[in-house]
C-alpha cells in the first residue's frame, strides 16, 4: 500500500510559497480536501496554481498579495493561519480571519501572536480578523513558542517564515520539532533562508532579502503510515506501507510492537503482521518524538480489544475524546476521568451506526468498524477526506469490506 503524502507537511508549505519570489514547483502533494481548501485560500490571496500532474503543483507567488484571508475559507480548517506570516513578512500587512479546524478542543493563537509581535507587528483582533501590520518589515528578535502544553507546530512554521525574511537574526525558543516543521525549514532553506538548529526546540534564522524560486518534494504523511499499521493489527492481518517514514514514527511503532505488533523494514518502506494475541499499554500523548496526539483516537480504538486494561492520556489537547462514546456504542469499555481514559479491552465489538466528530476520531471509527462483528455505519465521514486520500479504497484493496454509501456514510 503506498503511503500518501503529508497533509500536515504540506499545508504550512503551500502557505509558505506566499513568501517565495519566483515559482516553488512542489511534488508529493496529497489530494486532500484540506490541500484544496488552502490552495483555494491562496488563490484568493493571489497565487496563480497549476496541476503539472497528478500530484504535483507549480505555484506562482504573486508580487501584490490580496491581504484579506476571508473567514469563508480559513474557518474551514486551523491551517489557514500560516499565511499569516508569509503575508506579513512578504507584504507587511495581512488580515487573516481567526482559523478554524477540527473540534479537539481550545485551539487559541496567541503565541503566533505574541511571536509576530515581538518581531515588530502591530496586532489588533477585530470582527473575527487578525489585523496585523509591519510597515517598515519585521526584524528579527528572540521568541519563545512554548505553550502551556508544549510548543506550538504552527506557530512555529508562521514564526520560521516570518523571521526568514525579518531584518537581522532571530532565536526560537520553544520551537515545535515535529518532523513537518523540519520539512518546512528544508523547503525555506532550499528557497535561500539561513536556518540552523531544525528538529531542536532552539532554531536561529539569519533573515535574507528575498527567498528564490525552488522545487520541493513532500514527505509521506507518518500519521496515516501508523493509521495503516494499527488497521492491520486490529484486525489480525498484515499490510507493507510503501515510503512509510520509519525514521520519524519511532515512538509509534515502539508502542504497536509492545502491544504485540511484528515490525520489518522493507527496501523502502515497513511490514507490519499482527500477532495472536494483542496487549494493552500505557500511551501517553507528547510532543514530537513522543506518541502524537494525532494518532491518539486510533491507538484507542485498537486497546478497545488488545487483552487488559489500557491507559490513555491526551496532554496536547486535553477535550480531544469525541471517539469514546462512539466506541462505546460498539460495546468498547471505556471510562473517561478528565485527560485520561481508561479502556478495558472486550473479546470482540458489535456494529453499529457511529457519528465521526474530527479527522482522527473518523479515522479511529472506521478502524473499529473494520474489527467489530456486524456492519458499522460511520456518517458525516466529510472529516475523513480532510486528511486520508481515499482512505476506504485503500481499507478495500487490503481486504476491507468497506463501501461508501450516497448519503457520504461507510458501511463496515
Ligand atoms: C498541529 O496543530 C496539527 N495541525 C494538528 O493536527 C496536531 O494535532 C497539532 O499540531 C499537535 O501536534 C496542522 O499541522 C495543520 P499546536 P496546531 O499549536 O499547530 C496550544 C490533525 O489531526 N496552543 O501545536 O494548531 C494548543 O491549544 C491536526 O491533522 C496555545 O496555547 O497545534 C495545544 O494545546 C489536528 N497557543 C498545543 O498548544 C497557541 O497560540 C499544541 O497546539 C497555539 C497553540
Amino acid at each position: 500500500m503506498q503511503c500518501g503524502g503529508s497533509k500536515n507537511a504540506t499545508l504550512p508549505v503551500l502557505a509558505s510559497a506566499l513568501a517565495v519570489s519566483g515559482p516553488v514547483e512542489l511534488q508529493n502533494v496529497p489530494r486532500l480536501q484540506d490541500v484544496d481548501t488552502m490552495l483555494e485560500l491562496l488563490v484568493s490571496l493571489g497565487m496563480r496554481a497549476t496541476p503539472t500532474a497528478p500530484h504535483s503543483w507549480t505555484l506562482h507567488p504573486p508580487t501584490h498579495a490580496t491581504l484579506h484571508a476571508d473567514y469563508r475559507l480559513v474557518s474551514q480548517m486551523r491551517a489557514g493561519i500560516c499565511v499569516l506570516g508569509p503575508l506579513l513578512t512578504r507584504f507587511g500587512n495581512a488580515v487573516v480571519a481567526l482559523p478554524g479546524g477540527c473540534r479537539i478542543g481550545h485551539r487559541p493563537v496567541d503565541l503566533h501572536l505574541r511571536g509576530l509581535a515581538a518581531l515588530g507587528a502591530e496586532i489588533e483582533i477585530r470582527e473575527g480578523y487578525i489585523h496585523a501590520r509591519a510597515a517598515s518589515g519585521l526584524r528579527g528578535a528572540e521568541v519563545n513558542l512554548l505553550g502551556s502544553a508544549g510548543p506550538t507546530v504552527t506557530g512555529t512554521c508562521n514564526l520560521l517564515v516570518a523571521c526568514a525574511l525579518a531584518r537581522g537574526s532571530s532565536v526560537l525558543h520553544g520551537a515545535a520539532r515535529e518532523p513537518e516543521v523540519q520539512e518546512l525549514a528544508g523547503f525555506l532553506s532550499s528557497a535561500g533562508a539561513q536556518i540552523s538548529g531544525v528538529g531542536t526546540s532552539t532554531i536561529e534564522i539569519s533573515g535574507v532579502d528575498a527567498l528564490q524560486s525552488v522545487c520541493h518534494r513532500l514527505p509521506a504523511d507518518r500519521i496515516e503510515a501508523a493509521t495503516l499499521a494499527i488497521a492491520a493489527l486490529i484486525t489480525g492481518g498484515q499490510v507493507t506501507i510503501q515510503d512509510a517514514p520509519v525514521e520519524h514514527m519511532q515512538s509509534v511503532l515502539d508502542l504497536l510492537s509492545d502491544c504485540g505488533g511484528q515490525f520489518s523494514r522493507t527496501e523502502n518502506g515497513l511490514h507490519i503482521r499482527a500477532a495472536d494475541r494483542l496487549n494493552s499499554s500505557s500511551i501517553l500523548t507528547e510532543p514530537y518524538p513522543g506518541i502524537p496526539t494525532d494518532l491518539q483516537a486510533q491507538l484507542m480504538a485498537l486497546m478497545c480489544l488488545a487483552e487488559g486494561t489500557s491507559r490513555v492520556t491526551e496532554t496536547i489537547f486535553p477535550e480531544r475524546f469525541h471517539h469514546v462514546p462512539e466506541l462505546i456504542r460498539l460495546g468498547a469499555q471505556i471510562q473517561r476521568h478528565g485527560n485520561t481514559a481508561i479502556v478495558e479491552g472486550v473479546s470482540s465489538l458489535s456494529g453499529a451506526p457511529l457519528l465521526a466528530t474530527d479527522l482522527r476520531a473518523s479515522a479511529a471509527l472506521v478502524l473499529a468498524g473494520l474489527a467489530a462483528c456486524g456492519t458499522t455505519e460511520v456518517h458525516r465521514i466529510s472529516h475523513l477526506d480532510r486528511g486520508y486520500q481515499q482512505f476506504d479504497l485503500k481499507l478495500r484493496s487490503l481486504g476491507a469490506r468497506i463501501a461508501r454509501t450516497a448519503e457520504s456514510a461507510a458501511g463496515i
